[in-house]
């Protein structure tokens, strides 16, 4: 089975809704048809920015996903501060973040507030991005593959084979993110390939099959392809590099720069 790649902007807490409308109509000259093609590309701006995206996307048919970073698991609520999946879907929102290391290390997100917001996502049919990634620290103490393991299978814990296979795994080590250090390609093969296992071994091989497991931290036009052209690899998480239109599009045309 062929999985299509699906590269994400991941623009964290940057960017107003005039500079988010600014950067949107650049890439959208950057990307071509032939590219969207080839992947699928989602957008994930600050909550304020969203119906800005969206409104821009829509009314100049743009061939992004609009996405969101983050969102609580509850319907409605005395929750201040907190963005129900429903409001999300309301702006056509196809893909959310579910459990970025950020949020888990800096906002003490458990990965049963990441399971929670899955399959609160997946009510609101869209698509979650859980992400899951180890230390340095533990990378160094060779409990990387003990971590995503559990975060995997905690994070996705009663969710059906059949919506596991539809969803998006984003590998992510926090060593890797922000810092410039990429994990090698062979290092992110095996790990996504361990992800895919572990998929494999907790919800089938069909789900595995199909799941789309993305790599993020330190992605660059320079380092895309070898990235992306890995077997287990189906596309990229981008922080920093989604920033600037024309990074990003040579991140989504990475088959060009082989
Ligand atoms: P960088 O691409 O800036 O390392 O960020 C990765 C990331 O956290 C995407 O979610």
């Amino acid at each position: 089975m062929s999985r299509k790649p699906l590269i994400s902007g991941n623009w964290k807490m940057h960017l107003n809704h005039f500079e988010a409308l600014k950067l949107v109509q650049e890439l959208s000259y950057a990307v071509t048809i032939d590219d969207v093609e080839e992947v699928d590309i989602s957008i994930h701006p600050p909550f304020t920015d969203i119906r800005t995206v969206q409104t821009v996307c829509e009314s100049d048919r743009l061939p992004f996903h609009v996405g969101a970073q983050h969102c609580h698991f509850e319907a409605k609520g005395a929750f201040t501060g907190e963005i129900a999946p429903s409001m999300l879907a309301k702006l056509n929102v196809s893909y959310v973040i579910v459990g970025h290391s950020e949020r888990r290390e800096v906002f003490g997100e458990t990965d049963e507030m990441a399971n929670a917001k899955v399959k609160a996502i997946l009510a609101n049919e869209m698509i979650p991005i859980m992400c899951c990634g180890e230390t340095l620290e533990e990378r160094e103490a060779e409990q990387a593959e003990d971590k995503i393991s559990g975060q995997v299978r905690d994070g996705l814990a009663g969710v059906s084979p059949e919506q596991v296979a539809g969803l998006v795994i984003a590998y992510e080590p926090i060593w890797a993110i922000g810092t410039g250090k990429t994990a090698s390609a062979e290092d992110a093969q095996a790990m996504c390939a361990f992800v895919r296992a572990t998929v494999a071994d907790a919800f089938g091989a069909e789900a595995a099959e199909a799941v789309r497991i993305q790599y993020g931290g330190s992605v660059k036009p320079v380092n895309a392809n070898e990235l992306m052209t890995q077997p287990d690899i189906d596309g990229a998480l981008v922080g920093g590099a989604s920033l600037e239109a024309e990074s990003f599009a040579r991140i989504v045309q990475f088959r060009l720069s082989e």
